[in-house]
């Protein structure tokens, strides 16, 4: 049964609050989040490119990913398009799923949001079935959404 881990925020608080480079910031996140939460094969972030107006993958761990993703395609896509959380139990009954790693079951997508707009997406891929509760999809919204601001490029922040 999954219990909240009230030492993850704090961690995840303590990586990024001092540091104002998105990429170094989203690399330790993914980092905190690949060896912290149990049974993942994957951790990283997708995020939207105005130029291409695709996804595209940013800081990660496991193994290597596929490059883009149209708006609407796959999990990530979904729920880029959606900004909305996509809790999926077994990826092989999401129609349209895009397989990065054979040995990925359950996937858990959370929109990056900003100023009303999604801006990218955190990726988490397990090889076991139902592996993301809809309370941990919950806290790890949660606590995305109180990491963006020290994380999203602002005036005082860069890239
Ligand atoms: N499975 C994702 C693609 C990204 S990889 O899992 C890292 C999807 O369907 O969007």
């Amino acid at each position: 049964m999954w219990q909240p881990d009230p030492d993850l925020k704090r961690s995840a608080l303590g990586l990024v609050q001092h540091e104002p480079h998105l990429m170094a910031n989203l690399a330790n996140l993914a980092a905190l989040f690949y060896h912290s939460l149990p049974d993942l094969n994957w951790a990283g972030f997708y995020l939207w490119d105005q130029l291409s107006q695709e996804l595209v993958l940013g800081p990660f761990q496991g193994k290597p990913a596929c490059l883009r993703i149209k708006s609407g395609r796959g999990v990530c896509g979904t729920a880029y398009l959606t900004q909305s959380v996509q809790r999926v139990d077994d990826v092989h009954t999401f129609p349209g799923h895009i397989a990065c790693d054979a040995a990925s079951v359950a996937e858990l997508v959370i929109p990056l949001m900003w100023q009303g707009q999604c801006v990218g997406v955190l990726d988490l891929d397990s090889p076991i079935q139902a592996r993301f509760s809809a309370a941990e999809a919950q806290q790890l919204a949660q606590l995305m959404s109180e990491l963006m601001p020290h994380i999203w490029p602002g005036e005082r922040l860069t890239f």
